[in-house]
């Protein structure tokens, strides 16, 4: 595969495309591809019922709360189980985590076999279901330490830092379905056709522009951002900046999806509400920054690299900033000037 970014000339699924990064490592077993395959099962399936969401009667919650107390929706349940029951029967899957599971889930059949963690938010956005509006779902993959198998804590194993992330990508289910993955070989963009249900490749090497004009928070929260992040945002509404366009979908995957394809710069700073920032790290924040290195682009929390912070509990939470290194480069000079 070359590496310079290029618009496939011909039809590459992804499970070719992933079997060709595969024959970059020749020490690669194939298990890593078989194990994505099973995120893309899960993917359409998924993208199945976001689809159909008004006609099968999937819209709303059940009246059930996740660990952070929010309503889940039917189909974070549903998205949550498609997953479980793909991965589960990879062989190669030793735990699972999930924004929907309270605790890890050890895949004990696997055994030793069981040789990959895979994190993941289900349902990405889900407050946008009932109305329509883009999801997604994000996943992470990461290694269990072998001596660990024996460890009566999985959690133990499935708390490591970004950079050690094997795979990431997101599924963003919008006017098309998107699969965006790097295994740490660049970023590639696969298009769902859903008339054959393959993946099929649209981009590879895709990169962040280096510079970009569009902001994207909440600004529903803006009285409660520190004050470095206002005033990089008052700087965005000058007419020296452009002033800059501001878009805002709510929901991360789409959002950043943008960013990745338009430049600019994603926010979710800390806020009244959340003071430590609403974005969990494991499966939220590392994953998007893990692409958005791969594309040329950053990712921190307004102090440290989002990839070097060790997490200390399973759903921990995060500020997260993320966009072309030009905006994060002057998003961090108005942060440091204000301290
Ligand atoms: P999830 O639906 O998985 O809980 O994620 C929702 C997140 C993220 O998708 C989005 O960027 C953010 O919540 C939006 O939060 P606000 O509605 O507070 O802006
Ligand atoms: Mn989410
Ligand atoms: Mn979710």
């Amino acid at each position: 595969m070359s590496d310079e970014p290029k618009k496939a000339g011909h039809i590459i699924t992804i499970q070719e495309h992933i079997l060709g990064q595969q024959r970059n490592h020749p020490t690669a077993t194939g298990g890593f591809s078989w194990l994505l395959s099973g995120i893309t099962l899960a993917a359409r399936i998924i993208s199945a019922n976001v689809r159909r969401a008004g006609i099968l009667d999937i819209l709303g919650d059940i009246g059930n709360a996740n660990v952070f107390g929010e309503q889940q929706q039917k189909l974070d349940i549903l998205a949550n189980k498609s997953i479980e029951l793909c991965l589960e029967y990879r062989g190669n899957v030793g735990i699972i985590a999930s924004e929907e599971l309270d605790e890890p889930k050890v895949i004990t059949k696997s055994g030793t076999a069981g040789r990959y963690i895979v994190v993941f938010d289900p349902l990405d956005g889900s407050s946008n279901i009932d109305v329509n509006v883009s999801v997604g779902t994000i996943f992470s993959i990461l290694e269990r330490d072998p001596s660990g198998f024996n460890t009566s804590d999985p959690v133990t194993d499935v708390l490591q830092a970004g950079v050690k992330q094997l795979a990431a990508g997101y599924i963003v289910y919008g006017s098309s379905t998107m699969l965006v993955y790097t295994t740490g070989e660049g970023v590639h963009m696969f298009t769902l056709d859903p008339s054959v249900g393959a993946f099929i490749l649209a981009s590879e090497h895709v990169k962040m522009p280096e510079k970009g004009k569009c902001y994207s928070v909440n600004e529903g929260n803006a009285n409660s951002f520190p004050t470095g992040v206002k005033r990089y945002l008052d700087w965005c509404k000058t007419e020296e900046a452009g002033p800059f366009t501001s878009r805002y979908i709510g929901s991360l995957v789409a959002d950043f999806h943008r960013t990745l394809l338009r430049g600019g710069i994603f926010l979710y700073p800390p806020t009244a509400k959340s003071p430590g920032g609403k974005l969990r790290l494991l499966y939220e924040a590392n994953p998007i920054a893990f692409l958005a290195e791969q594309a040329g682009g950053a990712a921190t929390d307004g102090k440290k690299r989002i990839m070097e912070k060790i997490p200390t509990s399973l759903h921990e939470r995060t500020p997260l900033f993320v966009g072309s290194k030009t905006e994060m480069d002057r998003l961090q000079r108005f942060v440091d000037e204000a301290k």
